[in-house]
């Protein structure tokens, strides 16, 4: 395994590898490497000859210095990691590499249809352009075939498929396939994060009320009676009785539009917790 640093090697390295016939997966991340990246790490490199990681804390995508500067960065961890399940090279260039001074706040922005106007989109403003802009930026370097991004995600992965399909961008990355990857639990349920790098261990067991919830809606859901707005209530409801819990949001959607859904047909429920000071993101289908 190879790690890659500036635009101009990773550009070479992927121009010989495609002058060879070979297919290249891409997986963005932004480090902190868990089981859920390392399984979107393996399908890239079962479904491709080449699989190239990217390391990037991003800094156009955090509205909050303080959420940016706690990050948590390891590199030689995640490097060992990458090599011990196979993939091929791993880009970590520095923010200086990636943008120049303009880029650097984040002054262009998308249309996304609106559905950068919802959800995280609406509590982190300016959030989604600046994931598009790294990911927009690692698609033009990488060229890659197929891209890999977890479904914890949701409402990122739905932009991205919508930029790669239909927005002002499409037809820019070729026929590059965009996969979302299921969310990777821990057996307690809890899903699988950076950020719960700074869960204490008795935060952790807190943490558990997240999922516990959302697996319990979706027998709610099935309650002869049971509505979209009182299941979503009752999910707020439950978290936010739990000490040490405090939801964000809870919204249950139409998983491609994003929009309020009154049928939990095609639905999804998203939300966001602050554990303390740290904030979590999960999602359940219906
Ligand atoms: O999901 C992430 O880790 C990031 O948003 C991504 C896609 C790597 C872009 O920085």
């Amino acid at each position: 395994m190879q790690i890659l640093t500036t635009k101009k090697e990773l550009q070479e390295t992927v121009r010989s590898c495609k002058m060879s016939g070979k297919t290249i997966g891409l997986v963005p991340t932004m480090g902190a490497l868990h089981e859920g990246h390392a399984s979107l790490v393996r399908r890239c490199v079962s479904e491709n000859d080449v699989c190239v990681v990217s390391v990037f804390v991003n800094p156009t995508q955090f509205n909050n210095k303080e959420d940016l500067a706690k990050y948590p960065r390891n590199i030689e961890r995640d490097a060992a990691l990458l090599e011990s399940i196979g993939a091929h090279f791993v880009f970590a260039p520095t923010p200086e590499e990636m943008y120049s001074a303009e880029e650097m706040n984040n002054t262009f922005s998308f249309d996304f249809n609106g559905l950068d106007k919802v959800m995280e989109g609406k509590m982190r403003p300016g959030h989604f352009n600046g994931v598009v802009q790294v990911v927009s930026r690692l698609f033009y370097l990488v060229q890659p075939d197929r891209a890999y991004f977890g479904e914890k995600d949701f409402q990122q992965l739905a932009i991205i498929h919508f930029m790669v399909e239909r927005s002002e961008l499409a037809g820019t990355f070729g026929n590059l396939k965009i996969i979302g990857c299921p969310i990777v639990r821990e057996q307690s349920g809890l899903a699988l994060s950076s950020r719960n790098e700074r869960l204490s261990e008795s935060e952790k067991q807190t943490a558990l009320g997240i999922s516990r919830t959302l697996f319990a809606s979706q027998e709610w859901a099935k309650e002869p009676e049971a509505t979209v707005a009182a299941v979503q209530q009752r999910v707020i409801d439950t978290i936010n009785a739990i000490p040490g819990l405090e939801v964000e949001y809870y919204e249950i959607v139409d998983q491609s539009s994003l929009l309020p859904t009154d049928t939990f047909n095609h639905a999804i429920g998203c939300v966001t917790v602050y554990c303390g000071p740290v904030r979590l993101i999960d999602n359940i289908k219906y």
